[in-house]
């Protein structure tokens, strides 16, 4: 009932792989290898073959010339469901049932398998916990009751439900606000050296790309153009759609001229909350406005801020917000971007609110590749 195709991914060789629609080639003589273990994010413009490629591997399409290889097996010769319950795949548009629950969303695929009621609530429970949502809270509610990340993560939790070797992800934070998508990275950061799969990552983001991925593979009208580690692709990029895309400009040549205010989040008023208001009131807040993380204002200052994920544990919250922020590093917006990196990297907080004559103007969130810089 259970049995698995693969325990582990060694290799995956997509050679020389075309697929075309007509007279349209969605792909075209690609040719990747993926290594056991590792996190490839795919990067390229809306239509250069990205989704085609992980459909590619999963076989919910076959290719019209070449091979693909999982642990040098031909995947031409197995059974696409077989091949499937090897592998996670968390869709562009995340893909819940509307109708079913979260604990229903995310079992579907452990249920058609066979698993124990008890099972599947014991392997949710586990994983819920793993993106620090509280099973109780969550398992009965239906996907329209659940704030955009809160959805993502449930998608994210039915891909790795059944613990498949190999995830297939397509933008899975593509349709977030940037403030939230960058605590989603965050969060799968962390998620993803307990997961220990190897993982195929789709998104438009070249940020989100070096900050995820172990190797990140540049693709262009169907082709793939270059394939390498964030740092070879900065700084040798094969031609100038890879340099701008990877920004090789903005991120290695004028980085010293950079500034504070080039490279934060500018800050909406969706984020902003009075320290006069509860724990309690501001975890309401945060799910009204869909959002997880908070700047706290006594008036017009800027205090600190809080998080959705501490908020919800504390035990009581009736206290005040301005009794429990969490402190931050301030920094000027005029301030130089390599020396204010250094200060947010010696400060262990890894954000920082940015000011400008005294008025809170931006988020700076951490950034993988410029904190490597500095
Ligand atoms: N079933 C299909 N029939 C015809 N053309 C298709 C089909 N599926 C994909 N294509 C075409 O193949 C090309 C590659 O599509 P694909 O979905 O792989 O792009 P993508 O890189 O994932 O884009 P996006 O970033 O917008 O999701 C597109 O031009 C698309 O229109
Ligand atoms: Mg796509």
């Amino acid at each position: 009932m259970n049995q698995r195709l693969f325990e582990k991914i060694d290799s995956i060789d997509i050679e020389d792989v075309t697929k075309s629609y007509g007279d349209f080639f969605a792909i075209k003589n690609l040719n990747l290898k993926i290594k056991g273990g590792e996190l490839i994010a795919l990067v390229g413009p809306s239509g250069s073959g990205k989704t085609t490629t992980l459909r590619l591997i999963n076989k919910l399409i076959e290719p019209d010339n070449g091979t693909i290889k999982i642990n040098d097996i031909d995947i031409k010769n197995l059974n696409p469901v077989k091949l499937r319950r090897n592998i996670g795949y968390v869709i562009q548009e995340i893909g819940l049932f509307p109708h079913m629950t979260v604990l229903e969303n995310i079992g579907i695929i452990s249920k058609l398998e066979g698993w124990s009621s008890d099972n599947v609530r014991k392997r949710v429970d586990e994983i819920l916990n793993l993106f620090g949502l509280p099973a109780e809270l969550y398992i009965k509610r239906y996907p329209k009751e659940l704030s955009g990340g809160q959805q993502q993560r449930i998608g994210l939790a039915r891909a790795i439900m059944v613990n498949p070797p190999l995830l297939l992800m397509d933008e899975p934070f593509g349709a977030l606000d940037p403030i939230l998508r960058r605590q989603l990275q965050e969060e799968f950061l962390k998620i993803k050296m307990e997961l220990d799969k190897t993982i195929v990552f789709v998104t438009h983001d070249i940020d989100e790309a070096f900050k995820l991925g172990d190797r990140v593979a540049i693709m262009k009208d169907s082709q793939l153009v270059q394939v390498g580690e964030p740092d070879e692709l900065i700084l040798n990029p094969i031609n100038k759609f890879v340099s701008d895309i990877v920004g090789s400009e903005k991120k290695f040549k004028h980085i010293d001229n950079l500034k504070v205010k080039d490279i934060m989040d500018p800050i909406e008023s969706k984020y902003l909350f009075d320290s006069k208001m509860t724990a309690n009131q501001a975890i309401q807040e945060m799910k009204n406005r869909n959002i997880e993380m908070g700047i706290i204002l006594n008036k017009s200052n800027p205090l600190g801020i809080i998080l959705f994920k501490e908020l919800i544990n504390l035990e009581n919250k009736s206290q005040f917000i301005e009794e429990i922020y969490t402190k931050v590093v301030f920094l000027n917006a005029n301030d130089c971007a390599t020396s204010a990196l250094l200060t947010l990297k010696n400060s262990n907080s890894f954000t920082a609110l940015v000011t400008e004559k005294e008025n809170l103007v931006g988020i700076l969130l951490p950034n993988e590749v410029l904190l490597k810089l500095v």
